[in-house]
C-alpha cells in the first residue's frame, strides 16, 4: 500500500531531518521504540534527551538501549515533558511524542491535553531552524478524545509565518487510527 500509517510516515519524516551528531528529543519515552531509533539517528556523536513520568518506561528503555550499544548517547530523563526547559536550552534537531499510554501498562497514566500543550510549547522554542516536532496521536478507547481534539485547536493557532503544520490522517477508517502531525519550525 502506497499510503503508510502514522507511524511509519513520523519516522520517515524525522529520519529525512535528523543527521549524525545532532541533539533530539523524545518527549514520550514509554517502552523505549522512539528513543532506540533515534539514538541510532544521532549516531555516535549525537545525543537523544529522552522523559517519561513513569520509572518502569525508563526500566524498559535503558534495558533497549543497552542491548543495541546505544545508551551512551542518551539520557533518560524521569519528569513530565512539561518540564523540558530545565533541563534542555536549545539547538534541537527534532521532537517525537507519542500521545496516549504506555502499551501493556497503567491506561491511566496517559499524555494529557494541557500538560502536552504546554511541552509542545517548549519545544518549538528549542527548536533550531528547519527542526521538526513530530506528534502521533493515539486516541479513543482508553484514552477518549479530549487530548486529541484540545491538541488539534491548538496546532491551528500557530502562527503559518513561523510554523508549517502538516496533518496525516486516514478520515475514512474506523476505529481510530493514529494521527501524525508535522510541525517544521520555518524561521
Ligand atoms: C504512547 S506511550 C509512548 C510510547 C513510546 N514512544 C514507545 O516507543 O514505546 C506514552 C507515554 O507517555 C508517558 N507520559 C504521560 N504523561 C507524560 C508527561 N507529562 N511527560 C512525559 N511522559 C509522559 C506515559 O507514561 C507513556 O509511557
Amino acid at each position: 500500500m502506497l499510503l503508510k500509517n502514522s507511524l511509519h510516515i513520523s519516522h520517515e519524516l524525522v529520519s529525512k531531518v535528523v543527521q549524525q551528531g545532532d541533539v533530539v528529543i523524545d518527549a514520550t519515552m514509554g517502552n523505549g521504540n522512539d528513543t532506540l531509533f533515534l539514538a541510532k539517528l544521532v549516531g555516535d556523536c549525537g545525543k537523544v534527551f529522552a522523559f517519561d513520568v513513569q520509572q518502569l518506561a525508563l526500566d524498559n528503555t535503558k534495558k533497549k538501549l543497552i542491548e543495541a550499544e546505544v545508551f551512551d548517547r542518551t539520557e533518560l530523563i524521569q519528569d513530565g515533558h512539561q518540564n523540558i526547559d530545565k533541563y534542555i536550552q536549545g539547538g534541537i534537531k527534532a521532537v517525537m511524542f507519542n500521545l496516549g499510554y504506555l502499551p501493556k501498562g497503567d491506561h491511566s497514566i496517559g499524555t494529557r491535553a494541557e500538560t502536552t500543550i504546554e511541552a509542545v510549547e517548549k519545544c518549538l522554542e528549542l527548536l533550531c531552524k528547519e527542526g521538526i516536532v513530530m506528534i502521533v496521536i493515539y486516541y479513543g478507547g482508553d484514552s477518549g478524545f479530549e487530548e486529541k481534539n484540545a491538541v488539534m485547536e491548538y496546532f491551528k493557532t500557530l502562527d503559518c509565518k513561523k510554523y508549517a503544520v502538516l496533518v496525516h490522517d486516514f478520515v475514512n477508517q474506523v476505529n481510530c487510527p493514529p494521527i501524525a502531525v508535522c510541525i517544521e519550525k520555518m524561521i
